[in-house]
């Protein structure tokens, strides 16, 4: 797959095959895109602790609440991305120019992950709404935890879904 293609294909998915194993080869291949992202002055602030079997559980049932995220009960790999410290450079630059490049960089190191998720043949869904303190406890994390992605096969019959996108028109201006 070309990268419009996985464009295309990648979509959150909330129906995991609970029964289907994810290959650790795969899961490598995953976390080495990831770590090829780049970052503000390559500060890399930021850690993956790959959940699976019982952690998966846990790391699950902690993205779980109010309604949300119900479909975690079946993924079998919970990848959970905590937050890093800056290093100096990318600490002053944030400083001077108020702005926050650890959420920027960690959002990157995601689409990277996920588009090679893709490219693999397996489905993610990002999980922002989780219960930090939870899955620090679980994962033994001293840092904040600011996205879990939910890894696996679909179950049989999972489509494709159209894409709902703001308009070309209403994303971009060009000015010459
Ligand atoms: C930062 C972030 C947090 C998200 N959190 C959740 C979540 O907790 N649960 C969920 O089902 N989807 C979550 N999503 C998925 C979005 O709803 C989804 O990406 C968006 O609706 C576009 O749909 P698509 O990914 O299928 O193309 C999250 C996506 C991002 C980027």
């Amino acid at each position: 797959m070309n990268f419009s293609e996985i464009a295309k294909t990648r979509q959150s998915c909330r129906l995991f095959d609970g029964t289907k194993q994810v290959e650790n080869e795969k899961i490598d291949v995953i976390l080495e895109s990831a770590r090829l992202s780049p970052s503000a002055c390559n500060a890399q602030p930021y850690h993956f602790t790959v959940c699976k079997g019982e952690a998966a559980k846990k790391v699950a049932e902690a993205t779980r609440g109010m309604g949300m995220n119900k479909f975690t009960e079946d993924v079998p790999v919970m990848i959970v991305i905590s937050e890093e410290a800056y290093n100096k450079t990318a600490g002053i630059g944030s400083k001077i120019k108020d702005n926050d490049y650890r959420s920027i960089d960690i959002g990157i190191a995601t689409a990277y992950l996920t588009a090679e998720a893709s490219a693999q043949g397996l489905e993610t869904c990002i999980l922002g709404w989780l219960d930090d303190k939870k899955i620090r406890k679980i994962c033994n994390l001293n840092h904040p935890v600011r996205l879990v992605i939910a890894l696996g096969y679909p179950k049989e019959n999972y489509e494709l879904r159209e894409k709902k996108r703001k308009s070309i028109d209403e994303l971009v201006t060009v000015i010459e």
